[in-house]
C-alpha cells in the first residue's frame, strides 16, 4: 500500500511512527457520546510480545487500554524475524506450521501483557495449497491443542476471527480447558467490519 511503502526505511523494514494514543482515545470518546447504546472498548493488538515488551513500554503505557490483544506475526530467524508467508518459501511447509504452533506456548510464558491470543491460525492464512494441496487442521492437532493448552491454563482468552470461523477451534479449545473466546473481524479500516469469508473447511 502507498502510505506504507512510504514507511518503509532504505533496508526495507516497515517504521511506522508511535501510535497516537491520545488521537485514537480522542476518537473512542466521539463514538462512545455517539453511540451510548454501544459499549466500546479501547484495546490494541501487540506482536510477538513476549520479544518486544521493553521496547513496547518505551513507546505505550499499555495500561490506559481496556484490553491487549497478543498476536504471533513472525518467528526469528537468526537476527531477523519472517512472516509465515515467508517462511514457507523457505522452510518445509509442515516445519512452518509446527515452529509457529511450538512458539505460542513460549509466548504465553514469556508475557502478561496480553489478555487474547488473536488468531491463532494465522500461519494458515498463507498456507501454500497450490504447492501442498488444501490445509487439514488434523495433521497439526497436537501442535494446536498444545498450543491451547497453554493459554487455558494461563487464563487467557482466545480471539475466533470472523475472517474464517472454522468449527474446530472453539471445539478443541473447550475440550483443552479453554474458558473463553472473544471475537474479531480483524477489519483494518471501516468498511469491511461487515465483511464475511465465504470459505468453508468440512
Ligand atoms: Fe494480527
Amino acid at each position: 500500500m502507498p502510505h506504507q511503502q512510504s514507511m518503509l526505511d532504505p533496508d526495507g523494514y516497515l517504521r511506522p511512527p508511535p501510535l497516537d494514543v491520545d488521537g485514537y482515545m480522542g476518537s473512542i470518546a466521539r463514538c462512545r457520546l455517539r453511540f451510548p447504546q454501544l459499549t466500546i472498548l479501547t484495546g490494541v493488538e501487540f506482536g510477538q510480545p513476549h520479544v518486544f515488551g521493553r521496547q513496547a513500554a518505551q513507546l505505550v503505557d499499555l495500561s490506559v487500554f481496556d484490553r491487549v490483544n497478543g498476536s504471533l506475526h513472525t518467528l526469528a530467524v537468526g537476527d531477523d524475524r519472517y512472516e509465515p508467508n515467508t517462511l514457507f518459501r523457505m522452510w518445509p511447509t509442515e516445519e512452518v506450521m509446527w515452529a509457529y504452533l511450538e512458539e505460542i506456548p513460549r509466548m504465553v510464558a514469556g508475557s502478561e501483557e496480553f489478555e487474547v491470543f488473536c488468531h491463532i491460525d494465522y500461519a494458515v492464512r498463507a498456507w501454500p495449497s497450490a504447492a501442498v494441496g488444501p490445509f487439514d487442521p488434523r495433521r497439526f492437532e497436537e501442535g494446536f491443542r498444545g498450543a491451547m493448552r497453554a493459554l487455558a491454563q494461563a487464563g487467557r482468552v482466545l480471539e475466533m476471527n470472523t475472517r474464517r470461523l472454522w468449527p474446530w477451534i472453539p471445539q478443541w479449545w473447550f475440550e483443552e480447558g479453554g474458558q473463553a473466546i472473544s471475537f474479531g473481524s480483524d477489519a483494518h479500516v471501516p468498511k469491511r467490519l461487515r465483511a464475511t469469508s465465504r470459505r468453508r473447511w468440512r
